[in-house]
């Protein structure tokens, strides 16, 4: 990966360290208030050497989001990656989340139809379902209770195995491969293992659907395969993405928004009361909490002027949608917590052409979630202070190791 000078990149700006740790639970890293204010497009130093940018406001986040002058990438020379070294090639990201169009456009189709809101609606009752047998499993346990373990990560883990069609039994494989991948402290090494674990895992459940076809999502793409529709190396990363992206994100918005509840009583009351106030909820706590620390990452493909700067053909952006979602120009007093605010322009899941397919699950899942743990355990607090909560202070998605709890 190639390595560009502070005088390549046109600013005599100290580059600023990425990623930067945020100072407690709920507010992001306090250098991004500064950069919003007054830098904008920041000059930026990367965890591998790799110098790039930093986009902080809330337009010129989405903007780049719309951009097709910029490449999602990661074997562009300059992509700002967050791991330490050189990127072990078959560790590149290969999946849709990295392709540019028409590949992108392409593969994102073979998959949307599993995705629609309709589609993902009808999982709803049995996702609420699934919520109440883990609330009955942890009536019956020894409190406090560690609601990452028995409910935020069960539930995501539980509806992506249902629509790729894995086998429970396999998902603690799945779960400690992913941490790994997620940690920014984990070696390249740590991350190869886990990965080449991981696909091998996927080969077996592929050559599983072919021999055995499902009504799942795993049993289509292997027929699009068949059909001559998407590379095998394609099929491997579409699902490896899949199952990445699809699950500790959504736990760690069920738990942080759970712990943002119960610091906030009189909100908590009143959605406790009123079922209409449950979805504008969710999408206040997806912009509060803010999980992606490090997305959206991009390189430029021809110069490109932002907000007054120039970036560079071949330089590394990342367009931080946490900033963006605490925007003061966009959300008043972004700091503080409303449920009765109109946060639906949160860019929580991205924007643009790779605006997270997931997130059609993602809000049905927090709101079964949120809404019974509540109501069924109308006594839930916490069992340590929130300070002394174990945080993933060091990770590409924001969220809590454990969150003990008790009622
Ligand atoms: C609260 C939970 C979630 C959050 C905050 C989240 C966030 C995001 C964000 C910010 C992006 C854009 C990345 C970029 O532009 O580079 C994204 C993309 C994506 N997400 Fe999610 N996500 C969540 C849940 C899910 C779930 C449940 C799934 C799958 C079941 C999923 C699958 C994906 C995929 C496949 C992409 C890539 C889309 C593309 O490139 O076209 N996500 N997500």
């Amino acid at each position: 990966m190639s390595t560009t000078s502070s005088d390549e990149l046109g600013t005599e700006q100290e580059p600023i360290e990425f990623p930067q740790l945020r100072p407690s639970l709920f507010e992001l890293p306090v250098a991004y208030k500064e950069l919003r204010d007054r830098c904008p497009v920041a000059h930026a130093e990367f965890p591998n050497g790799t110098r790039g940018w930093l986009l902080t406001r809330y337009d010129d986040v989405k903007a780049l989001t719309r951009d097709r002058r910029f490449s999602a990438r990661t074997d562009a020379p300059g992509f700002p990656q967050i791991y330490k070294g050189q990127v072990l090639p078959e560790l590149a990201n290969r999946s849709i989340v990295a392709m540019d169009p028409p590949d992108h456009s392409d593969q994102r189709r073979l998959i949307s139809q599993f995705f629609t809101l309709k589609v993902a609606e009808s999982y709803r009752e049995a996702i609420g379902g699934f919520v109440d047998e883990l609330i009955d499993r942890m009536l019956e346990m020894e409190r406090p209770v560690d609601l990452v373990e028995q409910l935020a990560l069960p539930l995501p883990i539980w509806v992506i195995c249902h629509l790729l069609g894995i086998p429970l039994e396999n998902r603690d494989l799945i779960t400690e491969r992913t941490n790994v991948r997620l940690s920014y402290t984990s070696t390249q090494d740590e991350v190869a293992t886990a990965t080449r674990e991981l696909q091998a895992y996927i080969g077996e459940l592929i050559e599983e659907k072919r021999s055995a076809p499902a009504d799942d999502l795993t049993t289509k793409i292997v027929a699009d395969h068949d059909a001559g529709l998407i590379s095998h190396g394609d099929l491997v990363d579409m699902i490896q993405l899949l199952i990445i992206a699809g699950h500790e994100t959504t736990a760690h918005s069920i738990s942080l928004s759970i712990v943002a509840l119960l610091s906030h009583p009189e909100q908590l009351e009143e959605l406790r009361a009123n079922q209409a106030l449950l979805a504008p909820a969710v999408e206040e706590l997806l912009r509060y909490t803010s999980i992606s620390q490090t997305t959206v990452p991009r390189v430029a493909q021809e110069d490109v002027e932002i907000s007054g700067q120039v970036i560079a053909t071949g330089q590394g952006v990342r367009a931080l949608v946490c900033s963006a979602n605490h925007d003061p120009a966009v959300f008043d007093d972004p700091e503080g917590f409303s449920i009765h605010r109109d946060a639906r322009q949160h860019m929580a899941f991205g924007f643009g052409i790779h605006n997270c397919i997931g997130q059609t699950y993602a809000r049905i899942e927090m709101q079964e979630a949120i809404w019974r743990i509540f109501n069924r355990l109308p006594g839930l607090r916490l069992a340590v202070p929130v300070e002394k909560l174990d945080v993933k202070w060091e990770a590409g998605v924001h969220g809590l190791h454990s969150l003990p709890v008790t009622w």
